[in-house]
């Protein structure tokens, strides 16, 4: 099967060129409802692995960017069993998966899979950890990509957020719709935090500033749980610095069909680069602030 790996560089994934550049063929697209049904029973099925399969002690297997960017073997057991089934599913597709990293396919379909989005709240017992599963079109890149079906499993109380484009947003069935517009200061925002020291020096002193100006901040410690948090009303707002593809890739569809808008700064798209999400009037407000302290750079 031809491969390539994608790796993460200071502002996203960098893909090598695949060592099979044979072109993609196009095929009518898949029925999106079909790609949505299949992502669920993947999150649900890797959920049951990481449910059940969490020792009362989790070890940490290796690290990545840094000594706290930690990798569990739940995650490479979680990101095996969504390959495999992919594998025997959908042969012809492409995956783009954080352990693993990317592999090529024919269809025009990638799926971006998170086998654990919140590692280090299951590396301690906190329960806010979620499998996340996105089927994406066009080059598998936040900037690029059009994502046509979602589902972000959280793993310890069963809550499944589904999504598939122009169908409207669903948690456990029900559908979601994100809070009216609120002034900053009285938005609750969710953010997050990269696993560098540069990177969180620069986080840091954007936190600082935005504190002031907001009801409160939230740090989940999943990303897509964030988003999703934020597509049923639990959040107003949510903005972050160094999200992966997979880490967006599933929650931003999420977030987008329960009416928010999902953006990154000075008109680019979202990306690892910044992401902020929420009504469209708070993000107005929350995106001019995040710009006139260029939170979309490591500066300190
Ligand atoms: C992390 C979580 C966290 C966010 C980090 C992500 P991981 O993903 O989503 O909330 O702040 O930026 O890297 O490492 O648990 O898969």
């Amino acid at each position: 099967m031809p491969s390539s790996r994608t790796v993460l560089g200071q502002d996203g994934p960098v893909t090598s060129v695949p060592q099979d550049p044979s072109p993609v063929t196009t095929r009518p697209l898949d029925d999106s409802a079909a790609l949505g049904a299949l992502a669920e029973r993947l999150a649900r099925e890797a959920g049951a692995l990481v449910r059940d399969g969490r020792p009362r002690r989790v070890d940490v297997a290796s690290t990545k960017t840094s000594p706290i960017d930690v990798v569990t073997a739940m995650d490479l057991a979680s990101e095996a069993l969504l390959r495999r089934v992919l594998a025997e599913e959908r042969p012809d597709d492409a995956i783009l998966g954080e352990e693993e990293g990317h592999v090529a396919g024919t269809s025009g379909i990638t799926w971006v899979l998170d086998p654990i989005d919140g590692t280090v709240n299951y590396l301690y017992g906190i329960p806010a950890y979620a499998v996340s599963v996105a089927a994406v079109t066009g080059p598998p890149a936040p900037e690029e990509w059009t994502v046509q079906a979602a589902c972000v499993h959280a793993v310890a109380d069963g809550r499944t957020w589904t999504a598939v484009r122009g169908g409207g947003a669903f948690l456990d069935g029900e559908r979601l719709a994100v809070n009216p517009p609120a002034p900053l200061a009285e938005s609750l925002v969710g953010t997050g935090f990269g696993y560098t020291v540069e990177r969180r020096r620069a986080q840091a002193r954007v936190v600082a500033e935005v504190l002031p100006r907001v009801r409160d901040i939230r740090r989940i410690g999943s990303a897509a749980m964030d988003l999703c948090t934020l597509a049923g009303g639990g959040l107003d707002a949510y903005f972050e610095r160094g999200l992966a593809p997979w880490d967006l890739a599933a929650a931003s569809l999420v977030a987008e069909e329960a009416g928010a808008v999902v953006t990154g700064l000075r008109g680019a798209p979202a990306s690892t680069r910044m992401t902020v999400a929420g009504p469209a009037e708070t993000v107005a407000g929350l995106v001019a602030l995040l710009e006139e302290l260029d939170a979309d750079t490591d500066r300190p």
